[in-house]
């Protein structure tokens, strides 16, 4: 049996990793890796998270089996981070997931229960796991416009026009914020239009939210999916701890489902509890409990808000020293845009061999399609990849 597994090509980003690893030059720079980097280079644990962990090896007591959708301490707390505290309790089911990742494949195994013909649009670029995920389940993946690349821009009316090919029941997945790996969102009237397109083709979202707190604050990066949970009947949410909790390996995230009347509610947890069952029985708890301190603790949670707040300003200092070095450089406006983007990344648009020059001439790494990622930056490295991006014509 083993020996007819057909070889699969290495991770992109994994490659990547390696192939940075093994680079020999002192100046090099890693901006491919999805993770936050703080000025000295290293991914910290966030200050409010390591005192938590302090508290939690403090008073645990046991380690015995939690509940098979994880706590619901959690649980709860993860609506009223993502959805607010207006929203509508009774009718949204959850499971912890491990990380955003387990999240996306738990919502996608409810719709193949529920929906099992639905398509699932995703948009074109988006994170890679979206299509293949999908597909790897077995569904039909369509893909909408989501990126102008002359302006760099969110391509609203290319997404709606592909959006409105969609059929009843299929699902869309959206980004809650900071998306990637453009890092152009939409504003909050293409949400309100989104919202409309979406209720007359009947459609489901399925928005995938990884990074709130990272873009403009952690209210204003849920407006999107806030107002959506507010128009749509039904809705799905897979949301990331991963990023704004800085626990990357703890693997802690949540599936939420809304469903339209609240009497649903209590049978689609029974399919939440059913396919945790049969994937993972039980997710992991060590994060979850983490965020549920941090989020519960009035100074646990000022002192992460506080600790998001850097990350944010740091981001915000890099974009637009960075689109003013390419200002400088270049004379021109065209880098404007990544001082407009929010979140970890941008698209800067170069081409697979100018990606491999810079690479080559610079030890820059970046994703095949020229994502950067902005954390990976520091002040003395700005200029650095300024320099490379117009020396390869970008
Ligand atoms: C858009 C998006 N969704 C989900 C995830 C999943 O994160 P995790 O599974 O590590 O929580 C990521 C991670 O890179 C992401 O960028």
């Amino acid at each position: 049996m083993l020996n007819s597994l057909p070889k699969r090509p290495p991770d992109k980003i994994i490659k990547l990793i390696q192939e940075f690893r093994d680079d020999p030059r002192d100046r090099k720079l890693d901006l491919g890796v999805g993770v936050y980097r703080d000025a000295s280079g290293i991914t910290p644990i966030m200050r409010a998270v390591k005192t938590a962990e302090k508290r939690l090896w403090e008073t645990e007591s046991t380690k015995t089996y939690t509940g098979m959708v994880g706590e619901a301490a959690f649980r709860h707390a993860m609506v009223r981070l993502v959805l607010g505290r207006n929203a509508p309790f009774d009718r949204i089911a959850s499971a912890s997931a491990p990380g955003g990742t387990g999240a996306i494949h738990q919502g996608l195994e409810l719709v193949k229960e529920g929906s099992p013909n639905a398509r699932i649009w995703v948009p074109d670029p988006s994170w890679p796991n979206h299509r293949s995920m999908a597909a790897h389940l077995g569904f039909d993946v369509e893909f909408y416009r989501y990126f102008d690349f002359e302006n760099r821009n969110a391509d609203f009316d290319g997404m709606c026009e592909d959006l409105s090919g969609v059929s009843r029941g299929d699902v869309v997945i959206l980004h809650g914020c900071c998306h990637n790996p453009t890092g152009a969102d939409l504003n909050r009237g293409q949400w309100f239009k989104l919202a409309d397109l979406l209720l007359e083709r009947e459609a489901v979202a399925l928005v995938d939210i990884a990074y709130q707190g990272f873009g403009d604050g952690l209210d204003e990066d849920a407006t999107g999916v806030r107002h959506l949970a507010s128009r749509l009947p039904e809705m799905l949410v897979a949301a990331s701890c991963s990023k704004n909790f800085g626990i990357y390996r703890e693997r802690t995230g949540v599936l939420l489902a809304m469903s339209e009347q609240a009497s649903v509610a209590g049978s689609v947890q029974g399919t939440l509890t059913h396919l945790n069952r049969q994937n993972f029985s039980f997710p992991p708890d060590h994060g979850s409990r983490l965020v549920t301190m941090v989020l519960e603790d009035g100074e646990l949670r000022s002192e992460w808000e506080a600790e998001l707040a850097e990350i944010r300003d740091n981001l915000r200092m890099l974009r637009s020293m960075l689109a003013s070095e390419l200002h400088q450089r270049t004379g021109s406006d065209r880098f404007g845009f990544v001082a407009e983007h929010r979140g970890m990344f941008s698209l800067m648009g170069a081409s697979p061999e100018q990606v491999n020059a810079i690479r080559e001439k610079f030890g820059i790494y970046m994703v095949g399609d020229g994502r950067v990622n902005v954390a990976g930056l520091s002040k003395d490295t700005v200029p650095m990849l300024a320099d490379a991006l117009v020396s390869a014509g970008i």
